[in-house]
Parts: C-alpha cells; sequence; structure tokens
C-alpha cells in the first residue's frame, strides 16, 4: 500500500515521530513518502494515496492553523482513502485530544474515512524544559508504541479516540490562537545578543521570517511553532508575551531515560501513568 505521511513540526518532535511511524511501515513491506507542511514545501501529490497519515504537534489543545489550511487545500476525493492523525504534545493530557475534532471533520468533509488518531509525548518546545532524562524516557514510550501503532496501520485498523464535550469545549475557546499567533509573532524581535546567523529564518515553516542586513525580521504569518525561538544558536529570540515560557537548544534524546524516582513532582502523577502504560506492554 502507498502510504502519504504530511506532517508539521517546529522543533522537531512530530517530524521525528512520523519519520520513525514510516519506516516500520516500510519494513511492513509498504510504499512510504514523507513531506513536511511548510510553506517552501512542494505539494505531496495523493492521487495514488492508499493511506493518508496527518501529522502535527497540539498548539493550545489544537492542530496548528497551518495543519487545518493544508487540510482545507485538499482535493475531495471519492475513494474514501483511509487516513490516520498522528500527533505529539508535551504533557499526556486528555484534553490534547480535543486537536483532533477539527483535522477528522475537515477530512471526512474531503471524502477521507479517518480510521484512528495516535498519541506520542514528547519534550516541551515552549512553557519549560524537559531534563534530558525525561526527553530519553519520552523517546523511549514512543519507541515501545510505535510497533503496534505501525502494525494496526498495516492492517487499516480502527483506534479513533472519544473527546467529551468538555475538551471540545476548552479546544473551542483555545482556537483563539489561531487568530492570536500571527498578532504576537509581529512583536517577535532578535535580540542584541543575534549572531546573524539566519538559522531562524531557514528553520521557519512558515517563511515567516527574512534576514534583513544581517538580522532577522518577522513577517505577519506566524503560527507559534516555536521553531526559531529554539533552534536558535544564540538564544537570541525576545517571543514577546511567551519570553517566560521560552525553551532554548535541542534536546538530546541519547542519555539514559530517567527512573521513577528521578521524575521530579509535578511531572509525577500523569507522565509516569503513561509512561508505565507502554512498558508494562513490553
Ligand atoms: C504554541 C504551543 C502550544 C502548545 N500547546 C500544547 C498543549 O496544548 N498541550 C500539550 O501537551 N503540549 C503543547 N505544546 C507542546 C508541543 O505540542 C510539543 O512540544 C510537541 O511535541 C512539539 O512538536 P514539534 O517539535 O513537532 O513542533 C505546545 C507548544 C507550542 C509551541
Ligand atoms: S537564529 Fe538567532 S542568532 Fe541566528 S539570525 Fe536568528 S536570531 Fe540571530
Ligand atoms: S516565526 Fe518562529 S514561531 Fe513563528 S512560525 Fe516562524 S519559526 Fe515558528
Amino acid at each position: 500500500m502507498k502510504i502519504v505521511c504530511c506532517y508539521f513540526s517546529g522543533t522537531g518532535n512530530t517530524a521525528r515521530a512520523c519519520e520513525e511511524l514510516l519506516k516500520k511501515l516500510e519494513e511492513l513491506g509498504h510504499e512510504i513518502a514523507l513531506f513536511p507542511i511548510r510553506a517552501d514545501a512542494e505539494r505531496p501529490a495523493l492521487s495514488d494515496c492508499e493511506c493518508l497519515l496527518i501529522g502535527y504537534p497540539v498548539h493550545g489543545f489544537n492542530a496548528p492553523a497551518p495543519v487545518l489550511q493544508f487540510l482545507r487545500s485538499l482535493e475531495r476525493t471519492q475513494k474514501k482513502t483511509p487516513c490516520y492523525l498522528v500527533r505529539t504534545s508535551g504533557e499526556p493530557l486528555k484534553l490534547n485530544n480535543a486537536s483532533g475534532v477539527t483535522p477528522k471533520r475537515i477530512l471526512k468533509g474531503k471524502g477521507y474515512a479517518v480510521l484512528g488518531e495516535f498519541h506520542y509525548v514528547l519534550p516541551y518546545n515552549i512553557i519549560f524544559r524537559h531534563s534530558d532524562g525525561m526527553a530519553a524516557r519520552m523517546k523511549r514510550g514512543v519507541e515501545l508504541r510505535l510497533p503496534a501503532d505501525a502494525q494496526k496501520i498495516a492492517a487499516l485498523g480502527t483506534s479513533l479516540i472519544k473527546t467529551g464535550p468538555f475538551a471540545r469545549f476548552v479546544g473551542f475557546v483555545c482556537r483563539i490562537e489561531h487568530t492570536a499567533m500571527p498578532l504576537i509573532g509581529r512583536h517577535f524581535r532578535a535580540t542584541d545578543k543575534c549572531i546573524g546567523c539566519g538559522k531562524c529564518a531557514s528553520v521557519c515553516p512558515q517563511g515567516n521570517i527574512h534576514m534583513e542586513n544581517g538580522r532577522p525580521k518577522f513577517g505577519k504569518s506566524c503560527a507559534g511553532c516555536m521553531g526559531c525561538a529554539f533552534f536558535c544558536p544564540a538564544d537570541a529570540i525576545d517571543t514577546a508575551v511567551f519570553n517566560g515560557w521560552r525553551v532554548n537548544g535541542a534536546y538530546s534524546f541519547l542519555g539514559e531515560p530517567a527512573s521513577d524516582d528521578e521524575v521530579c513532582k509535578y511531572c509525577r502523577k500523569s507522565y509516569l501513568k503513561y509512561f508505565h502504560e507502554a512498558e508494562d506492554r513490553s
């Protein structure tokens, strides 16, 4: 079967999860194709697609605006092509399931048959920085889940997550992010620490940053992915109202996964339950 995965990713978590999932599907004998959803990327040809995967990070209990724009721009299909959502988030909150509601509705309207959704917890790129031990434990959690998820997709099995009315309401309210982010992003700026390397401009999936006299200038189409601030080698981006929540620097996923005792008090309740679900099964 030809499986096409289109994903949006600001700081690499979703990209990595989708790549790993596709690797497993390729090992199972399927033909795969991976397309980033970026302003400067080629659009995927979906005429011969037999199974579509849509990858995205949860942003404020929703799918990011560029993902919804991408889905709305898809051509209608009469083929009821099977489709799965593949999302990542910084926390294993049930509320995050609200982020699947609008993508599922749009895809259904376009003639796709949404059969399932898969959710992977990976380190936060905003709010606070997880320890490298936590990042490694999360990576292990994903690795343990991927084989069964790939099998499910290969068998075109169903794995839909129900979203209750409260989560739907929270998701609806938080969708304000889609309107607010372009306005907030216009106030991002480079501080005096900027070394003019242009990394922020090259990573921005929205093409929202251009270099002018060796300094980045931010436009009007920010999607709040935090890629610019995360990857800046000089931690030189002032992210306006999100400054106190800025996370800078790629995670090392190579270390020893944090043990239960090393997980901080805040993370203990929800993360340990999420980790154990996969670890106990393996
Ligand atoms: C603007 C913004 C909003 C976010 N909102 C949520 C959220 O509602 N719930 C959550 O668990 N994580 C949230 N996160 C964390 C990301 O979903 C998480 O770090 C994700 O793995 C990042 O994926 P990426 O590296 O592919 O961009 C948010 C991140 C950003 C930048
Ligand atoms: S990535 Fe950082 S240092 Fe490089 S141009 Fe952008 S703001 Fe300046
Ligand atoms: S300006 Fe920064 S936060 Fe906004 S979309 Fe581009 S990389 Fe993401």
